[in-house]
């Protein structure tokens, strides 16, 4: 009988605890212990860590398709975060001890449910897990995972964004205004590129493509309403300029004469009852986690390539993307997945004639 851990760690999103109904459902079938670790890599160095044996009944249906995690996710600002054991010098204490929590518990295999920040984290101190099997669940809102085609959580923050287009969208025709909506997504604009076109949006700009300031206007002043939405991802920089880029843009219009405000859905995107798209990997991927513990992998991560579900190692997964800073953590490098400009999506998008910056 094999005794399994499951954490969540990173940003929320909506999916995480179908992952986990999923997880504690297919372990339990097959006789397996499961231990739920209460948030995450924080958790286990806390003075308590709390850990609690889940069984098949522990999330009922009707909670898995909430959002947040039932695990939680652990407060990056507190002492007992990667992020502050960093800040104080103190890693090298900090992974000895994760260590020990983690001999303690005694598990054969643990399940992190994480994003690039975290799956870049835990590679890079991967002696943490060298006692057990580690396998990774992507999931963001954000996309930004390379070698998977799906991260859990995207399709409901796609569902989420659209929903706040969609109401604006009645306000701005009432009063002949824009919208400059500002998406998360950090350095990816695959979420406002796809909750962009499903939206309506007249122009979508992304960290990948630069724009014209210029250009945006004229497109904004030739369109055929005098309302709208435009999407601009969190990651879009203007040069010359710090802060919001929705604000930025805003206060460009506004001096052109185009009426307007900014909206910011904020962790909005990452709430919202699953999508049963998200639901539906989360289920998958639940299983090919199981799968690659049962086949004896670690440092694996599940992914979803060509349409089917498979494992890919982490040493892959942190050298494939375009390599960035970590946001929290110093000195981490993360590894990024982007736009690609020969994206279908973008290409139909710029054939719609939606602004998508300057791709010539
Ligand atoms: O990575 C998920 C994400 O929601 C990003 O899109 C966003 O930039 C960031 O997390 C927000 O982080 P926080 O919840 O710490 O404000």
């Amino acid at each position: 009988m094999k005794k399994i851990g499951i954490m969540t760690t990173g940003g929320d999103c909506s999916g995480l605890n179908s992952a986990i109904y999923h997880i504690t459902r297919g372990a339990t079938k097959r006789g397996w212990a499961v231990y739920g670790i209460i948030d995450g890599t924080d958790g286990l160095v806390a003075t308590k860590p709390v850990v609690l044996q889940l069984d098949a009944h522990s999330i009922p249906p009707e909670m898995a398709p909430i959002a947040g995690s039932v695990l939680r996710n652990g407060n990056t600002g507190q002492n007992n975060s990667f992020e502050r054991a960093v800040q104080m010098g103190r890693l090298p204490q900090f992974t000895k001890q994760l260590k020990k929590a983690l001999a303690e518990i005694n598990l054969d295999a643990i399940v992190l449910i994480g994003g690039n920040g975290s799956i870049s984290l835990a590679w890079a101190t991967r002696d943490i897990y060298s006692d057990l099997q580690l396998v990774c669940i992507p999931k963001t809102i954000d996309m930004d995972i390379p070698l998977t085609e799906k991260t859990i959580g995207f399709d409901t923050a796609v569902q989420q964004l659209t929903r706040f287009c969609d109401d604006l969208m009645l306000t701005a025709r009432s009063h002949h205004r824009w919208f400059v909506v500002q998406s998360m997504g950090r350095k990816c604009g695959m979420l406002a590129l796809t909750a962009g076109i499903a939206g309506g949006a007249r122009a979508i700009l992304i960290p990948e493509i630069k724009f014209d300031v210029d250009n945006l206007i004229k497109h904004i002043k030739h369109s055929d309403t005098d309302y709208g939405i435009i999407m601009v991802a969190e990651g879009v920089t203007l040069r010359g300029h710090s802060g919001e880029p929705a604000t930025m843009i805003s206060r460009k219009l506004t001096a052109a004469g185009i009426s307007n405000r900014t909206a910011f859905p904020e962790h909005m995107q990452r709430a919202g009852i699953t999508v049963p798209t998200d639901r539906i990997l989360a289920a998958q991927m639940a299983d090919a986690a199981l799968n690659a513990i049962e086949n004896n992998e670690t440092y694996v991560m599940t992914a979803l390539e060509n349409g089917e579900i498979t494992t890919v190692g982490l040493d892959a997964v942190v050298t494939s993307g375009h390599p960035d800073r970590d946001p929290n953590i110093d000195g981490l490098i993360i590894s990024n997945a982007m736009v690609d400009l020969d994206n279908p999506l973008l290409i139909a998008a710029d054939n719609m004639g939606i602004y998508i910056g300057e791709t010539k």
